[in-house]
């Protein structure tokens, strides 16, 4: 195991009616409020309203309409109103989306250039406002990480950046606010989830046990629950699995202490950059494919722990074949949640394949790895996704 720092800073309120404490978490930062939203569904299903009358004595200032997949331009927008209103604290009420753009809007705000610098270099990040979150989708682990994924869709970038600085203060996650997830937002929130899971679990560091027990219990949580929330979406314990797997996922418990770039990730953010789709929907397409074309005599062993582990497939002796049926029940897992599982139902072809190739091995870092990936198998796994 390398070494490694790890903290969770952010203080999770979790559970019914935790939204109560909202004002009194705000107050210790100021009067001033950016809320922080989407296009819409926290009006739909009633959480805008109950914020703003827990919120009457306080000064609000709204930043709607961030988009999933949030654009540098509703950055800046947010940065505007942050400078013109004196705003002491930003609240993200939504998902990764609506939380990755208030936290680069809390630090553009004491930025002198253009937020996108801080995009592309984050140790340009230095002070950043306080955000609080409400979270709405379990997915990203947003709302207990230091991450911010934004797009710039005239490049066809999308980026990550990460600070400590942006890490939430507080978040409240009511798992009764997932209710209203349309189907598809459940399924492939939890293929996100999954992913992340795959991305630290897959690693060159072979002795973190812990890690990976971790690991495999989120993902058993992950394969347990989604079904029951895709078929009984007011699932109490459903909806508070999957959405505590959310935050755990990508808080430092699975991932400290390995080592090595992540696979998948990159390569989606291409397709999200070039083609605007739902995040996990397209780590759902490509990572059953990864997994078939990284398997090899030096990776099986790890797809047989995965397949024991995970799968609770019986012992075989062909290794690879048991290694070959856990990919298998992966991808069957994601079709059986209602996913798109391949790039024509997205109405992709190869046209931009190669230069998908060439940014996701740049701005991935991909030769490092679990199993080292250039432009030529960048391009072979997302052939395989056709
Ligand atoms: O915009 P609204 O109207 O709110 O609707 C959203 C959006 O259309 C809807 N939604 C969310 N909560 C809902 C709801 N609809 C009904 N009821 C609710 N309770 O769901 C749609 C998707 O929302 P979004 O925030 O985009 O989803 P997600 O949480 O999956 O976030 C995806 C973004 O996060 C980035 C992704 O790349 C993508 O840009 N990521 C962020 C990471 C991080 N910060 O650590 C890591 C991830 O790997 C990921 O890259
Ligand atoms: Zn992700």
């Amino acid at each position: 195991m390398v070494n490694f720092k790890f903290n969770a800073y952010t203080e999770m309120l979790f559970g019914k009616g935790q939204i109560s404490n909202l004002p009194e978490v705000l107050k210790g930062y100021g009067k001033n409020v950016l809320l922080a939203y989407g296009g819409g569904s926290i009006k739909r299903n009633g959480i805008y309203n109950t914020i703003k009358e827990l919120l009457k004595d306080f000064n609000i200032v709204e930043l709607d309409g961030i988009e999933p997949n949030p654009r540098i331009e509703t950055v800046r927008r947010g940065v505007e109103l942050c400078r013109e209103n004196n705003i002491d604290v930003v609240l993200a009420v939504g998902g990764g989306s609506t939380i990755d753009c208030s936290k680069v809007v809390a630090a553009g705000v004491s930025y002198e250039g253009d937020t996108w610098d801080l995009v592309k270099e984050p140790s340009k990040i230095d002070k950043v406002l306080p955000i609080v979150t409400v979270l709405t989708m379990a997915a990203t682990g947003s709302e207990m990480d230091q991450f911010a994924v934004i797009s710039k869709m005239d490049t066809n970038e999308k980026l990550g950046t990460s600070s400590w600085n942006m890490i939430p203060k507080t978040s409240i996650c009511d798992p009764e606010y997932l209710y209203t997830l349309p189907s598809i937002q459940t399924a492939a929130g939890t293929a996100d989830i999954m992913s992340h899971v795959f991305e630290e679990y897959f690693s060159k560091t072979t002795d973190a046990f812990v890690q990976d027990k971790f690991a495999e219990g989120l993902l058993q949580t992950c394969i347990k629950y989604c079904p029951i929330a895709l078929k009984d979406p007011e699932n109490y314990e459903a909806r508070a699995n999957l959405m505590w797997a959310s935050s755990m996922a990508l808080n430092g418990l699975c991932g400290s202490g390995k080592e090595g770039a992540w696979s998948c990730h990159p390569i989606e953010h291409e397709l999200s950059a070039f083609y605007d789709i739902t995040h996990g929907v397209g780590l759902a397409i490509v990572t059953p494919r990864w997994m078939r074309y990284i398997l090899s005599e030096n990776t099986v062993d790890k797809f047989v722990e995965y397949a024991i582990n995970v799968w609770h497939m019986p012992v075989k002796e062909d290794k690879f074949a048991l290694a070959n049926e856990a990919i298998d029940a992966t991808e069957k897992f994601f079709k059986d949640c209602g996913i798109p599982m391949t790039l024509e139902e997205l109405n992709i072809d190869e046209t931009y394949f190669d230069n998908m190739a060439k940014s996701a091995v740049s701005h991935g870092g991909l030769a490092y790895a679990y199993v080292p990936l250039n432009e030529g198998d960048v391009r072979k796994i997302l052939e395989m996704c056709l």
